[in-house]
């Protein structure tokens, strides 16, 4: 039996999220420039998008640019931003003939404006799409939502809407920008880094972390049913013991 067949669909998490790493070791390791890593990563995340809509996953959430990422070389940054430009347009077909949701979430406000506008039009033409959502996460810091959910809900305090002491996690969780968006059960980080890098940080409390030593550019179907089925293999347990998961 293969691993797409073993996947249990009634136990299928309904959000997966991505941490899309390794793009440049890839490439180095090929003797090619870094940005020959990022164009290739594109074909990792068609596998990717496929895969999830195909199963029957709701949302599936790519990380594509963090705010720390701003820091890299200007040619990079701006070789990003134009192939994120290209594969928005390139891909806007895809996306209709698939019935998926093209969303953002991130300070998009600050990208270019180039990359604003083919963001901004790829959102528009399948807002009514219904079979998945696809999330990119661009210009993206989980601190800086949770920075800007603070300040609204502080201003909601201090013009007398609220009371301190009524914040709820639930209106946390409206005033970020993943607000319509269910938390993702499952997080996956490709390349062998352990780590967070300011993605989702309120989102993820309870998720299951899944991580390969993959590259993204490597990254096919084939590694996203093993993530999944090692996902279904686990107890979830928030919180309690496993006699009572067991009895439930
Ligand atoms: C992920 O790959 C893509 C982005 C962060 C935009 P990297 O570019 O981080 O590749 P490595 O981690 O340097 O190999
Ligand atoms: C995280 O990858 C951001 C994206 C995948 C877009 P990075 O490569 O930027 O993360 P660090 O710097 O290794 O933590
Ligand atoms: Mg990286």
């Amino acid at each position: 039996m293969d691993s797409k067949s073993k996947i249990d669909l009634q136990k299928l998490p309904r959000h997966i999220a991505v941490i899309m790493d390794g793009n440049g070791r890839w490439a180095k390791q090929m003797g090619k420039p870094r940005v020959f890593g990022h164009k290739n990563g594109v074909q990792s995340v068609r596998e990717v998008s496929e895969a999830c809509a195909e199963l029957g996953v709701e949302y599936l959430t790519l990380y594509a640019f963090s705010t720390e990422n701003w820091s890299r070389p200007a040619f990079e940054v701006n070789a990003l931003m134009s192939l994120l430009v290209e594969t928005v347009r390139k891909e806007v077909k895809t996306l209709m003939d698939n019935d998926i949701r093209l969303e953002a979430i991130g300070d998009i406000e600050k990208l270019p404006s180039k990359t604003q506008k083919a963001l901004i039009e790829g959102m528009h033409t399948t807002k009514d799409n219904k079979r998945m959502t696809l999330v990119l996460a661009l210009n993206y810091s989980a601190r800086w939502e949770i920075r800007k959910a603070v300040q609204d809900l502080s201003t909601k305090v201090k013009l007398g809407e609220l009371a301190a002491e009524e914040i709820t996690d639930d209106m946390i969780s409206a005033h970020l920008s993943t607000k319509r968006i269910p938390d993702p059960e499952l997080l996956i980080r490709t390349s062998g880094e352990h780590r967070i890098s300011n993605f989702l940080l309120w989102q993820i409390a309870y998720a299951e972390l899944y991580f390969t030593d993959i590259f993204w550019p490597e990254f096919r179907k084939e590694n996203l049913y093993q993530a999944i089925l090692n996902y279904q293999n686990r107890e979830r347990r928030f919180g309690k013991t496993s006699d009572q998961i067991v009895l439930k």
